[in-house]
């Protein structure tokens, strides 16, 4: 399985702390081991820590001043998500045999230009505009064929039982 971090760029201090939660949680949840962001936001976090720290894994928080700086020393392959990138339909074989380290690049804001031209994959997922959240979370899914929101969490705290019907959640 590669070991996947996700760079998110473009995070509006006042106004996308929950979405940038969202991105987080939605890479935690589908199988990435780190986030990083362009701009320090205490409040998410806090907030992806804590969940973390109640639903295990060891998924880490970052943050990156010059994200093309970090995207040009990444050792790995380099993936931007875009609605302008060629079709994950299309390359999702070549990922698939792909190793090692990977890097998924997802904007919010505009992302500057000379991020297409120094990665290895623009990558669409389908050619309409939609959200990050949503694009990473496809991209993910299929990345690890279906299989990692299937997985379990080391030192959790806390987890679902699953229901038929209501809600059943225990503690370790
Ligand atoms: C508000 S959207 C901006 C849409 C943007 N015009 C674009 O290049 O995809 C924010 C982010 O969502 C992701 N995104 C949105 N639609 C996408 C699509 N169809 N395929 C892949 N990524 C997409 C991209 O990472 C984009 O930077």
């Amino acid at each position: 399985m590669m070991d996947v971090t996700v760079l998110r760029v473009g995070h509006r201090l006042c106004r996308d702390a929950r979405i940038s939660t969202h991105v987080a949680l939605t890479a935690r949840a589908l199988g990435a081991k780190k986030i990083v962001y362009d701009a320090e936001a205490s409040e998410v976090r806090e907030s992806v820590e804590g969940v973390v720290s109640q639903w295990g894994g060891d998924f880490q928080v970052e943050y990156a001043e010059k994200p093309l700086k970090y995207v040009r020393e990444f050792d790995g392959i380099k993936v931007h998500l875009t609605m302008y990138g060629l079709g994950l339909n299309e390359k999702i074989g070549e990922l698939l045999n792909l190793e090692g380290n990977l890097l998924v690049i997802i904007g919010g804001g505009k992302v500057p230009a000379d991020m297409y031209h120094i990665v290895d994959y623009n990558i669409s997922v389908g050619l309409q505009p939609h959200s990050e959240v949503a694009a990473l979370a496809v991209f993910l899914d299929r990345l690890f064929s279906g299989k990692s929101i299937d997985a379990g969490y080391e030192n959790a705290n806390v987890s679902v039982v699953p229901q038929k019907a209501g809600k059943k959640v225990i503690s370790a």
